[in-house]
Parts: structure tokens; C-alpha cells; sequence
């Protein structure tokens, strides 16, 4: 069993069972161990990455479902750097003990694509079921609202660039 994806910018062939969950392809098979495992059935959002671009839980996802996507994890969001939130994120010292937070990163950025300037309460629907034992939601808010000015400065830098 191979299945071909495109994983953080890489072609890469994963030779695991068809119904392996995407998570342990990802850990266990690619060596990327950002992602994380939490429950396991689709509920604490520990092991979010992308998928196209989208959050998805990878626990709940078999591999033979990705075949041919572009799957993006917490070691590629930002591309060679870091992503704004993942900036962010520092800037507030969002995590506690952490484990949630790549899986929140991620989810987050799929939030920041729908509402580019998020309110306290689309940022907290959207982020409900990314569970967090430490109870960092506050500071995790903050640094999406973080995130949010710095990448509309940079679309604005880029906007006045171009009328220039
Ligand atoms: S580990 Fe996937 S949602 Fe909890
Ligand atoms: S920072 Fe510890 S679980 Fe979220």
C-alpha cells in the first residue's frame, strides 16, 4: 500500500495500510512529530493539520483519503520561516505546557483565511473544538488577534507597494 501526497511542499510516498489514520502516517512514517495525538476520535483538535489548505483532524482521516492532496503540518505552515501566528503565538506566550498548541495553530490559520479580522466571538467558534487542559484560551485569543494585525499590516505594506 503507497500513497502519494504532497507533504509540506514535498512529494513524498507513504507505505502504510490504506486506513491508516493520516496522524500516524504523518508521526510515524514522515517523522513529523508536531502533530499530536489527543483523543483520537475527532474531538480535542490535538492532531489538526491541512488539507488543501483546510483544517482537518488527521486521527479521523484515513491515509487512502489524502491520496493525491497537499498536506501541510505545524513544520510547514510558515513556509522556509514562521508563520505570523506561529510569531504571534510567542509574542503572547499562548502555551502552557503546549501540547494543544500545534493543532490550535492550525486551526487558527484556517480561521484567519475565513475571517481575516476575527471577533472574540468568531474566534471562539471556531476555536471550540480545539480543547485545551491548560485553559489557555485567553492568551490563545490574544494571539490570534495578534496574528490578525500583523498579517493585515503586512497585506496593507503590500497593498500600498503596489499602488505605489
Ligand atoms: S487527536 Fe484528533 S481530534 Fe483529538
Ligand atoms: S497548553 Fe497545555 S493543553 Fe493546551
Amino acid at each position: 500500500m503507497a500513497t502519494k501526497i504532497t507533504l509540506n511542499g514535498e512529494s513524498v510516498t507513504l507505505e502504510v495500510a490504506d486506513d491508516t489514520p493520516l496522524l500516524w502516517a504523518i508521526r510515524d512514517h514522515a517523522g513529523l512529530t508536531g502533530t499530536k495525538f489527543g483523543c483520537g476520535i475527532g474531538m480535542c483538535g490535538a492532531c489538526t493539520v491541512h488539507i488543501n489548505g483546510r483544517a482537518t483532524r488527521s486521527c479521523i482521516t484515513p491515509v487512502s483519503d489524502v491520496a493525491g492532496t497537499s498536506v501541510t503540518t505545524i513544520e510547514g505552515l510558515g513556509g522556509e520561516g514562521a508563520h505570523p501566528l506561529q510569531d504571534a503565538w510567542v509574542k503572547a506566550q499562548a502555551p502552557q505546557c503546549g501540547y494543544c498548541q500545534s493543532g490550535q495553530i492550525m486551526q487558527a490559520a484556517t480561521l484567519l483565511q475565513d475571517f481575516p479580522n476575527p471577533t472574540d466571538e468568531q474566534i471562539n467558534e471556531v476555536m471550540s473544538g480545539n480543547l485545551c487542559r491548560c485553559m489557555a484560551y485567553v492568551r490563545i485569543r490574544e494571539a490570534i488577534h495578534l496574528a490578525s494585525d500583523a498579517m493585515g499590516a503586512t497585506a496593507s505594506d503590500a497593498e500600498e507597494k503596489a499602488d505605489a
